[in-house]
């Protein structure tokens, strides 16, 4: 029971999460680019990434939370970094990345250095900014789909091993 509801909400926390965040990548990203004014883009996505960014936060930890407890409640963390495991450390790899991206990365660095655009704007290649910022974005999809990929692969992928 544990685990199938623990299943249900690392589900839901990763739909909500990626689904997310595959919007404000090929959605808002793009609408915020073609904004022509460097100080409106700036203040559009601080927008959006002050909104969203809190809630992948809380996506990211209960995500956690969950699949820890499906792995400790399985014994699979002795798993971790053998080949049976591949799929569950990558899938836990990338988590660590979105973790530290989140929670130690995001309120430090990234808030900061959008203020910093919004005041200092005009010294700043906003457009080749937004460029990395674009790519960063759909890095992190793709890893991020590449980790539910392996989610299934741990889930139903008992034939492959
Ligand atoms: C970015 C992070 C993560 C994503 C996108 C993700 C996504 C997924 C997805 C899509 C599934 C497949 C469910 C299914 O096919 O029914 C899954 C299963 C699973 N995840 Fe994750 N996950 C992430 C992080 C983690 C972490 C950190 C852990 C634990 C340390 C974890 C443990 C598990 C386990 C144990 C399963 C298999 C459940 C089963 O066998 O029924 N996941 N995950």
């Amino acid at each position: 029971m544990l685990f199938i509801s623990m299943h249900i909400v690392h589900l839901l926390a990763v739909i909500l999460w990626i689904g997310g965040l595959a919007f404000v990548t090929g959605i808002m990203l793009p609408m915020v680019i073609k904004t022509p004014d460097a100080l409106q883009k700036v203040l559009m996505f601080q927008r959006v990434e002050h909104r969203f960014a809190p809630l992948a936060k809380w996506y990211n930890i209960i995500t956690g939370i969950s699949g820890f407890i499906m792995v400790w409640q399985m014994g699979w963390h002795k798993l971790y970094f053998t080949k049976a495991g591949a799929a569950l450390t990558f899938m836990t790899g990338v988590w660590v990345f979105w973790f530290v991206m989140l929670v130690g990365l995001e309120p430090i660095v990234i808030r900061k250095m959008l203020e910093k655009m919004a005041r200092e704007g005009d010294k700043m290649d906003i457009d080749g900014i937004f460029n990395k910022v674009k790519k960063l974005h759909w890095f992190m999809v793709a890893i991020s789909l590449a980790a539910a990929a392996a989610g299934a692969i741990v889930a139903h992928g008992g034939y492959l091993y």
